[in-house]
Formats: structure tokens, C-alpha cells, sequence
């Protein structure tokens, strides 16, 4: 194979690095880049939402089995051209270090015919980090949560099969397991911001949804789990469903990168909190490594960087899938929907269908990501 590298940036061997690797199916590929392979992992556990759900949305309802998310043309590069459930049309951030680890990808735990036994996926499309009560409670219209699968739901997933794996010494069975608890809590927002909640109800809501966060993390380290990542989330006024939404003449609204100030700052100010409650949780458990998880500087430097990268510059808040307006998004025809065009190419686009990344945006940020959270593993050299 003939390779053109046009620009010798580190970055783009390390994204062409990993290609090959996806492009082994046995994944034991070393890398002479530094990989989660060294950490040893065995299993991972994933909790969340859309971000990083590989298939229980389309499984757990009808509302999931006839969504968009379960055809085409979502999943349009995953291998074999096949949708899975994942939001984007290939790989999700999971995906990647689930291959980085020298793991097969993980099973949605809602597949009856799912192998479990290199970990599993909990997360779910639409999930929200409060239970879907308390949200009601909030005035969010009880229509508009298209799952009650929150948090909650998912703990009692995982306690339901753990109880079933390893009953009897689950800190055994798990030693050398990675939880992911997140990106969740993304979604209150979302349906706030698009019921019409102001930024100061939001932000009112940040100290329970940290705590429910932070709470999940103390069951999981109940089940066993001792290296667990926790992600804040990623700069939300730069995402096209949003900034469409929010469109403003008044230019002071937006940032140098032409991203909605006041709703990164309601992602700065969450993700603020989120860590300050970790940091507290590190005192009380010395024993287990918790990580943040930095979704919202890793999006930054791809920002920063996004030409280099390989990304059209005109095109960084733009669907790739979708039409209409400045950021190719409209709510009523959305990606998926008949006559909705795709990009010619979503490895130059950062945004897929409006709200999601593309596999390309993903892979780079899954990168990043694991270049930041690899020293604080500790992992042997
Ligand atoms: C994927 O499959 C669909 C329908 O079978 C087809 O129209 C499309 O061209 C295929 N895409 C790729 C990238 O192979
Ligand atoms: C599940 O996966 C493991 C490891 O990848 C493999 O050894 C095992 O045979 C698989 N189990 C089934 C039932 O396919
Ligand atoms: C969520 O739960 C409520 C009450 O049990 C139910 O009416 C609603 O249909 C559920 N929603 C979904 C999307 O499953
Ligand atoms: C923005 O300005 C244009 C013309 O300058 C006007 O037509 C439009 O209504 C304005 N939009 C908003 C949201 O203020
Ligand atoms: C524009 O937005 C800024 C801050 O976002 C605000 O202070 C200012 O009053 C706005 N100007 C107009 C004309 O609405
Ligand atoms: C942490 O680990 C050390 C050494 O294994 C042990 O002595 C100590 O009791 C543990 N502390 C906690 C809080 O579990
Ligand atoms: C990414 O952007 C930042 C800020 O513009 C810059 O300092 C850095 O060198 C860039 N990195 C790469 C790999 O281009």
C-alpha cells in the first residue's frame, strides 16, 4: 500500500497508525505510540448516552428499533456498511480505545447474543444522568425523553450482571477492568436548552447532576471497579443543533471560533464542578484511580487544529448530514429522513447528523483523549 503523507504531522501518522490497526482484525498489532495496551485491561464497562451507545436504544423500544440510528446512513463506515445503533457513521470514541486496549468492541448489553466477556455497554441514547422522574418533576415534557434508561437504569443493568458473572468475587473479576462513567448528564441540558429553560435554571441543575454522577462512581467502586474515567462534556455551543437554535445577529455572542459563548460556558461551568467533586472523591478513595475525562479541551484542539487535521475549514460547524441554514441542520429534516443529502466526505467534516461526531471527529478525539488520560493510569511501561 502507498501511503502519501503530505504533511508530516505527528498526529496524522498516529491516525494512520491506527487505521492499520483497525484494519487488523486481531487487533495485537504493538504500537510504538503509546497505547492502552500496556494498561492490561480486560474488560471495559460503559455507562452514558448517545456518545457512546453501540446498540441498546434501537434494542430497548420500538421508538430506538424504528429511530433513525438503526438504518443507514448511520453506520455507512462502520465495517461492512452496517448501522448498529451507534450515533455517527462509524465508530464512536469507545470504539476506539476499546481497539487501543486490544479488545474486541463492546457488546450493547441489550443484545441477547452479546459475548460479554471482555466487558459491556450500558449507555443509551437520550439517557440522562437523573432519573427520567425527576426530570418530569423539572417540567421537561415526559414526550420528549425518548428513554427512561438514565443512570439509575443502567446501574441496575450492571449490578443485574455482574450478579450474574461474578457473584462471588466480583473485585476479583474485576481487577483489571475500565469503567467508563460518561459522558452523561450532557442531555439535561439538551432538553432544557430545547424546552426553553433559561441558562440560570440550567445552571441551577449542575450540583445534582454532579452528584448523581458522583454518586454512580461510588457504586461502581461497590462492585469492584478501581480505574474509572469520568467525562465532562464537550463545548456545546460549538455543535450545530444548538448553534442553529441559538442563531444571533449580535456577533459578541460568539467566540473566536464561532461557538456560542454562553453555552460553553454552561459546559465550562458543569465540567468545573464535575471536577472539583472528583478531586474530593480521590480523597476519600486513595486506592482507586479516577480520571477526568476532558471532552471539552480535546474538542478545543481539534478546533484549534481542525485544518491540519485533515478537516474542511468551512465545514467545522456544519452536519455533514443534513440541510438547511448556516450549520446544515433543520429539526424537521433531519439526517436520515428521506431527501436529507450527506457530505461526499465525512472524514472532513467534525459533525455528522447535527448533534453527533463523525467516526473522523471521534477517532482524533479518542486520541487526544487517551494521550491525556494514559499517564494518571499509571499503567506498567
Ligand atoms: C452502503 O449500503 C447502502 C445500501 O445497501 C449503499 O447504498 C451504499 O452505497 C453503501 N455505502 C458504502 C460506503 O459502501
Ligand atoms: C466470547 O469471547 C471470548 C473472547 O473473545 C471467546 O473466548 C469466547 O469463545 C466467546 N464466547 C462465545 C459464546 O462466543
Ligand atoms: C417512560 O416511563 C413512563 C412511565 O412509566 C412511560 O409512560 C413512558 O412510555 C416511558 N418512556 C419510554 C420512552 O419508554
Ligand atoms: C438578523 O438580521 C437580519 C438582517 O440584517 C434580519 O433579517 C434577521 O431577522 C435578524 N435575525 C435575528 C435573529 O435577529
Ligand atoms: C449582544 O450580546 C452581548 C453579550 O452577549 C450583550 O451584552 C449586548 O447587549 C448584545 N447587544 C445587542 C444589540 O443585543
Ligand atoms: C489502600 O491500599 C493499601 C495497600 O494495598 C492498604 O493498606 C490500605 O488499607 C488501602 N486503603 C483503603 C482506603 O482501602
Ligand atoms: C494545535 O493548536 C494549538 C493552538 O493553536 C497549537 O499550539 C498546536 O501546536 C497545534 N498542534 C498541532 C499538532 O498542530
Amino acid at each position: 500500500m502507498l501511503l502519501t503523507i503530505k504533511m508530516l504531522d505527528l498526529l496524522q501518522v498516529l491516525s494512520i497508525i491506527s487505521f492499520l490497526v483497525l484494519l487488523k482484525s486481531d487487533a495485537q498489532v504493538m504500537l510504538e505510540v503509546p497505547s492502552l495496551m500496556k494498561c492490561k485491561f480486560d474488560k471495559i464497562y460503559q455507562l452514558g448516552d448517545s456518545l457512546s451507545d453501540t446498540g441498546n436504544f434501537i434494542r430497548e423500544s420500538f421508538l430506538g428499533a424504528f429511530s433513525p440510528f438503526a438504518k443507514l446512513p448511520y453506520g455507512q463506515h462502520f465495517p461492512q456498511n452496517k448501522s448498529t445503533g451507534r450515533c455517527s457513521d462509524g465508530f464512536l470514541m469507545i470504539d476506539f480505545i476499546a481497539l487501543e486496549c486490544g479488545l474486541p468492541l463492546l457488546n450493547p448489553y441489550k443484545d441477547q447474543n452479546g459475548n460479554f466477556t471482555h466487558g459491556a455497554n450500558f449507555a443509551v441514547v437520550g439517557a440522562t444522568a437523573l432519573p427520567a422522574e425527576i426530570m418530569i418533576d423539572k417540567n421537561i415534557n415526559p414526550n420528549s425523553l425518548i428513554t427512561n434508561s438514565s443512570l439509575n437504569v443502567q446501574l441496575d443493568w450492571m449490578f443485574t450482571h455482574f450478579k450474574s458473572t461474578c457473584s462471588t468475587d466480583c473485585s476479583k473479576y474485576l481487577k483489571n477492568a475500565l469503567f467508563l462513567v460518561g459522558e452523561i448528564g450532557g442531555n439535561e441540558y439538551n432538553y432544557g436548552l430545547l424546552q426553553g429553560k433559561t441558562l440560570e435554571e440550567l445552571r441551577a441543575m449542575v450540583p445534582e447532576v454532579v452528584q448523581i454522577i458522583i454518586n454512580a462512581v461510588k457504586t461502581v467502586i461497590g462492585f469492584g471497579a478501581v480505574r474509572i474515567v469520568v467525562p465532562g462534556n464537550f463545548p456545546i455551543g460549538c455543535i450545530p443543533n444548538l448553534l442553529t437554535i441559538f442563531f444571533t445577529n449580535n456577533s459578541t455572542a460568539y467566540d473566536e471560533y464561532h461557538c456560542l459563548k454562553d453555552l460553553n460556558n454552561l459546559a465550562l461551568f458543569y465540567n468545573h464542578h464535575l471536577q472539583k467533586a472528583i478531586q474530593e472523591l480521590e480523597k476519600e478513595y486513595p486506592n482507586i484511580t479516577l480520571i477526568y475525562g476532558d471532552y471539552y479541551n480535546a474538542y478545543l484542539w481539534l478546533l484549534q487544529n481542525a485544518t491540519s487535521l485533515g478537516f474542511d475549514k468551512y465545514c467545522l460547524r456544519k452536519a455533514c448530514c443534513g440541510i438547511g441554514g448556516e450549520y446544515n441542520y433543520d429539526k424537521s429534516r433531519i439526517c436520515g429522513a428521506p431527501g436529507v443529502p450527506i457530505c461526499g466526505n465525512p472524514a472532513t467534516y467534525i459533525n455528522w447528523d447535527g448533534v453527533h461526531l463523525t467516526q473522523a471527529a471521534y477517532k482524533l478525539l479518542a486520541i487526544w483523549l487517551i494521550d491525556d488520560m494514559l499517564p494518571k493510569l499509571k499503567c506498567p511501561i
